[in-house]
């Protein structure tokens, strides 16, 4: 390793959105002459992107941190950075936890790390956490794949979930332009990406911010209209979107997935609740009801669409039988896949103040049983693509077999088969399926 060169090391927590901004950090660093280190043991610079959406996302943080804190009293040259969502929560407090930090910096400033920094070299110990316009991405992303992207459309969330810190954390919504979206896409397909998500944490709320209504007073600028605005990019061959919000999710964006043939047949759609008092104890805005139209309504137009969602046990207050209404939609509906956790109490949000939290024995026992359930379902919806010949975009070597390669279904489900990497990667291919399991499946090349 050349010493002159200083090298960075970033390890990312939490969702999507997160990855997204690691990767345009690590643009940033680049630009800058930092080179990437796998190692943070040999790193100059070292940023921990956090998240705080449950207690144990949190604490792992801490305990990253920690370590690294050490290493600096041996090092003082290295540079220690904490950013994301567990930096926006706690701001200044971090620093009496841990004053060894260089620089503590919100989400909504990923893309002013370079900046941030030079205040650091001028040798100030940085704070930026207060609310900001986000600026348009100014470096190229260093992104981890070279097959599938993620695009930010929607920064923030202004829903009001009563358990939920997004809000705090990733302030208002921000929609970006649908003119710096497509620009972003195409640049995307030149460089041979194949797949697109498009990222918001409500997608559904895309435009709202935008100025401009339609005759019939609608938003002008809806993720529908984004979906025809950035179908045609050339080279891109699929399109994804996630997070929909049932409260906002509209037919005439099932009709526009079904139409466009580049937008996948898979819709992430987290329904937190299957009873309805739980439901309104969450701020949610729909009932399960509701919930089931809408996916029925997509199974009208997409018979085989695949469904995943995201839910919440343990809820204050959940009693046996409101949990049984969420055991009892997951059976219903048959997910393709679900994302559970127990509900965990979070600094700043209502529900975390409530007397009635449940006790971990009956969270852990609930989230036990519902991911029984959820194994369950998923392995009776892999069956019907048994014998099945399915598009697999392929994205790499499966780490676990270097005869095979992996990738994922139009449905989103990963897909193994035999093959060689350097011709398969990026390429769709039709996989007859051979073998399935819950969450994934085998086949081979037809
Ligand atoms: N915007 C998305 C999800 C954001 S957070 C939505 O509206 O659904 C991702 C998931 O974390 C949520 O869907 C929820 O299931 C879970 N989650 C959020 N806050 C939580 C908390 N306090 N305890 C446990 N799980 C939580
Ligand atoms: Fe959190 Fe609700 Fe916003 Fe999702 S919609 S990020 S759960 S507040
Ligand atoms: Fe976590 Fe922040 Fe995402 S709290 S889930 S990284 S928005």
């Amino acid at each position: 390793m050349d010493s002159s060169q200083r090298h960075y090391h970033i390890t990312t927590f939490g969702c999507q959105m997160n990855k997204a901004d690691s990767e345009r950090m690590a643009g940033i660093l680049e630009d800058m002459g930092f080179i990437w280190s796998e190692n943070p043991n040999d790193a100059d610079l070292i940023l921990y992107n956090t998240c705080t959406i449950r207690d144990n996302a949190e604490q792992k943080v801490y305990s990253y941190l920690g370590r690294q804190a050490k290493r600096k009293h041996q090092n003082p040259n290295l540079t220690l950075v904490v950013a994301g969502c567990v930096a926006q929560q706690e701001g200044q407090q971090i620093l009496r936890r841990v004053p060894e930090l260089d620089l503590v910096m919100g989400p909504q400033h990923a893309n002013r790390l370079e900046d941030l920094l030079q205040q650091v070299f001028d040798g100030n110990q940085v704070v930026a956490t207060e609310p900001i316009h986000i600026v348009e991405d100014i470096t190229k992303p260093r992104r981890d794949s070279t097959i599938t992207a993620w695009v930010n459309v929607i920064y923030g969330c202004n829903e009001r979930c009563s358990y939920c810190v997004v809000p705090n954390v990733r302030g208002v919504e921000q929609s970006r332009t649908p003119e710096a979206i497509l620009k972003e896409m195409e640049v995307l397909g030149q460089q041979g990406y194949k797949e697109v998500t498009l990222l918001g944490q409500n997608i559904d709320a895309y435009g709202r911010d935008l100025p401009g209504v339609t005759e019939t007073g609608r938003h002008q600028h809806t993720l529908t209209d984004l979906l025809y605005t950035v179908h045609d990019v050339s080279g891109v061959e699929r399109i994804r979107f996630a997070t929909s919000h049932p409260r906002y999710f509209t037919e005439r964006l099932i009709v526009a997935c079904q139409e466009l043939s580049k937008v996948c047949e898979h819709f992430h759609i987290p329904f937190q609740s299957g009873d309805n008092d739980i439901l309104k104890a969450m701020k949610r805005g729909y009932t399960h009801e509701k919930y089931r139209q809408i996916i029925a309504k997509i199974r009208d137009y997409m018979p085989d669409a695949s469904i995943s969602a995201d839910a919440i046990v343990g809820f204050p207050g959940e009693t046996e039988e409101q949990f049984e209404n969420t055991l009892k939609l997951v059976a219903d509906i048959g997910f393709d896949q679900l994302n559970t956790a127990a509900y965990s109490p979070r600094p700043g949000t209502p529900a975390a103040m409530w007397e009635n939290q449940l006790s971990e024995e009956v969270k852990s026992d609930r989230l036990q049983r519902l991911n029984h359930l959820v194994a369950q379902k998923a392995a009776e919806r892999s069956q019907r693509y048994l014998g099945r010949i399915e598009e697999v975009l392929v994205e790499d070597l499966n780490p676990k077999d270097n005869t095979q390669v992996m990738g994922r279904t139009r449905g989103n489900r990963l897909t193994f088969l035999k093959g060689d990497v350097n011709q398969l990667r990026g390429q769709i291919v039709q996989v007859k399926i051979t073998e399935v399991r819950a969450f994934s499946l085998t086949g081979e090349l037809v």
